[in-house]
């Protein structure tokens, strides 16, 4: 069974005012800031540009994670029907009735599997937001105990959406090697190919959106993250300039932002950035997050090529993947850190 309650289901069965444990102080949702300075977008890169060599796009790619540590990818090459068939299948998941989703539970110290966000204490304050995560890449590693291979068309759609969100990960990860002073193979050649697993998100509609919080702060654990949603409904924002700032989602594009693995490997240069999700009255919304990490036995740490002793002396210490991802699990226990799990 669930350690929390399903919100879908909270919300189904109705109720009279937003359960406490809902219930952010307002000291926890600064301001979200509406700039419509244009200025104030997230960078959009062309992939189409960079899978060509394109020497520009590179140094906007370079500009985007120094700066933002976000952008809008288009022309990203997975093809429009994956991308809707994709969405298409999460929400026909969520759409089965409670006892059927269940089957696929998460378990005690499983991270795959149907369930909530992190939940470390009773006392934590919970996101409005139900969600399934699975490991997609490589194969070998999937677990089909938690996948609801009896729902027609959901495997073959993940199959292929995994595939090619793959195929873009690949790419962006040959750019990132150039960036941080390697040749394309670079990065894949210290780490090895880079593991996949997808999280989708279910974000029903809240009568007070202004107290809740659909998915609270935190800055990922990943390599990168690939982030398709709904065109027409918003919900993500990011930390940027110390104001919260609405990403307004741009049609059939995938935001792409860096994780902590990266910003490790680049020794500071690119930056993790805390990002949370908002809700809304009027229409539920769904997310889907690709994860793309190191292997767990993977010793990660700045690269050699980013650390200077004059200007960027070393900023963080060499650590092995699992332990990394313990440790920033351990914070968030304490209270210190907002953490997201890959
Ligand atoms: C996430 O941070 O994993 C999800 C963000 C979103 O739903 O936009
Ligand atoms: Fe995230």
């Amino acid at each position: 069974s669930l350690p929390v309650p399903s919100v879908q289901e909270i919300v189904r069965n109705g109720f009279q005012s937003i359960p406490e444990r809902y219930i952010h102080e307002n000291k926890d949702l600064p301001i979200s800031v509406n700039l419509s300075d244009s200025e104030l977008q997230i960078p959009v890169i062309d992939f189409s540009l960079l899978a060509k060599g394109d020497k520009d796009e590179l140094k906007k790619l370079d500009f985007a994670c120094k700066e933002w540590g976000f952008f809008q990818m288009i022309n990203h090459g997975v093809r429009e029907e994956v991308l809707h068939k994709m969405k298409a299948a999460v929400s026909s998941f969520f759409e089965l009735p409670l006892e059927g989703k269940k089957k696929y539970a998460k378990e005690v110290n499983e991270i795959q599997g149907y369930g909530q966000n992190f939940v470390v204490s009773e006392h934590q304050k919970l996101d409005w937001s139900d969600m399934i995560y699975l490991i997609t890449v490589p194969p070998q590693n999937r677990n089909f105990k938690f996948w609801p291979l009896s729902l027609p068309g959901f495997k073959e759609a993940v199959d292929e959406y995994s595939r090619e969100i793959q195929n873009v990960a690949g790419e962006l990860y040959a750019n990132f090697s150039v960036l941080m002073g390697l040749d394309r193979d670079g990065l894949e050649r210290l780490q090895g190919e880079l593991k996949q697993g997808i999280r989708m998100n279910y974000y029903p509609v809240c009568s007070r959106p202004d107290l809740v919080l659909g998915i609270s702060p935190h800055s990922d654990g990943s390599t990168f993250t690939l982030l398709l949603q709904d065109d027409d409904v918003n919900g993500l924002e990011i930390k940027h300039k110390d104001a919260w700032i609405p990403v307004k989602p741009m049609p059939n594009s995938l935001v792409i932002n860096v994780g902590d693995a990266t910003e490790i490997q680049s020794n500071g240069m690119y930056k993790s950035i805390e990002h949370r999700a908002m809700t809304n009255e009027e229409k539920p919304r769904i997310s889907i997050a690709t994860f793309v990490f190191p292997d767990d036995e993977q010793e990660i740490g700045p690269l050699d090529s980013m650390i200077n002793d004059s200007h960027r002396p070393r900023m963080y210490r060499n650590i092995k993947y699992v332990d990394y991802i313990r440790e920033k699990f351990a914070r968030k226990m304490e209270g210190k850190a907002h953490t997201d799990f890959v």
